[in-house]
């Protein structure tokens, strides 16, 4: 028996086999997104708490309402949104069931969703899910910033949505407020949704980040994503949420609800926890993040590779063509081999695989000890190449 057509195009996550790769030699991985440090105790211990509180069975579908209080508290103090938690907020398994719900819920069969790119790989499998088509934009080299008049060009009649990951995986851009204040009058314009993806928003070491729902006219058309796994250093929680007007959050909702029932009980009730902390704990998040980037990025500029500096998010996408004439997935591969540092290749993030042949992917989340292992082998390999 043969699976449905619809998954015929997914592929298996490539930073997943190179972390196979990695592990069988012994590699630093910088492929994967996630920290190598631990959480903030705080949570730790309300986790705990609340399980042993028994909080342990099925929280509200939509979400525990300490939860999408503390949620809609946030995003007034950090933004000067008015949320509603009870007409505007869906928790869910991480901004990842977020954004393949909404798109189950607003996207019909045949509707355009704009995808800037490189981009984040699951957008693909979400649209297919969805029935919808992604139309991919170009971040131009060599700052990866949107070029007005293509992006207008391509917006058009059957375009339904835009998706608006800022800060930026891969190439860490932070969009500015003119690139924002542009997708914003075009989602006016063709009558678009704006769906944002945001789980690196407190990680911004040059510029602002905004949300596209605080521009005049936007809040009636934007979607609100975020989660907790990168802010909090706990990718494994699941928990993320969606901030949507009422008539959207309520098919929202449904799609969530027959998709996974809700996120973990106990753990939304420790997340609440998070979002008490104050600016302190934000402000020296960013700054231990970008004391990495730029230890990193020395690194990397010292052995020839290009790269716009990241502006936030805690990825760097370089190119080593002026190092090597491997394509990208030869080059990881013999990266993580020869120089014990597994990366993630350039082609995972593009629609068209040969454009991203010459970059790969590092990731900074990760120990000062990790990123100093990384950094000595590295030394190596301008002399290896
Ligand atoms: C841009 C982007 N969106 C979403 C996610 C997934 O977030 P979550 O762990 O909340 O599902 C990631 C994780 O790497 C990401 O980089």
């Amino acid at each position: 028996m043969l699976a449905a057509r619809r998954t015929g195009t997914f592929t298996e996550s490539v930073i997943r086999e190179m972390t196979r790769i990695a592990s069988m030699h012994n590699a630093v991985n910088l492929a994967q997104g996630f920290p190598d440090f631990p959480m903030p105790d705080a949570m730790k211990q309300a986790a705990c708490t609340a399980i042993n509180g028994d909080i342990n069975q099925y929280a509200v579908t939509w979400g525990a309402p300490v939860l999408r209080q503390a949620i809609a508290e946030k995003y007034r103090r950090w933004y000067g949104m008015e949320v509603d938690p009870d007409r505007n907020v869906t928790v869910t398994c991480g901004a990842t069931e977020a954004m393949a719900s909404v798109f189950m819920a607003l996207m019909d069969a045949g509707d355009e969703v704009i995808v800037p790119e490189p981009f984040y790989e699951n957008y693909g499998p979400d649209a297919i899910l969805a029935g919808a088509n992604p139309v991919f934009v170009p971040f131009e080299r060599p700052n990866w910033t949107l070029d007005p008049d293509r992006l207008r060009r391509t917006f058009n009649s059957r375009t339904k949505a835009i998706i608006v990951n800022t800060p930026h995986n891969p190439t860490g851009r932070v969009l500015s407020r003119d690139e924002m204040s542009l997708i914003a009058e075009l989602c006016i314009e063709h009558d678009a949704w704006a769906i944002t993806d945001g789980p690196y928003e407190h990680m911004v070491y040059s510029g602002h980040h905004h949300e596209i729902a605080t521009w005049p006219g936007m809040r009636e058309r934007t979607i609100t994503i975020s989660s907790l796994s990168k802010t909090y250093s706990c990718t494994g929680w699941r928990i993320g949420w969606i901030i949507a007007p009422p008539a959207q959050t309520d098919p929202i909702r449904k799609v969530h609800d027959f998709l996974t029932v809700g996120a973990p009980a106990p753990l939304q009730a420790a997340a609440a926890v998070g979002f008490a902390f104050d600016a302190e704990y934000y402000n020296q998040f960013a700054a231990h993040y970008k004391d990495r980037r730029d230890f990193l990025c020395a690194v990397l500029k010292e052995q020839g590779f290009e790269f716009a500096m990241p502006e936030g998010a805690y990825f760097v996408l370089a190119d080593f063509s002026p190092l090597s004439d491997f394509d990208d997935v030869t080059f990881a591969k013999w990266m993580t081999q020869e120089i014990g540092v597994a990366t993630v290749p350039g082609s995972s993030f593009y629609s068209r695989k040969e454009d991203g042949r010459n970059f790969v992917r590092f990731a900074f989340c990760k120990k000062q000890e990790t990123l100093e292992n990384a950094a000595e082998r590295l030394s190596m390999l301008r002399a290896r190449v």
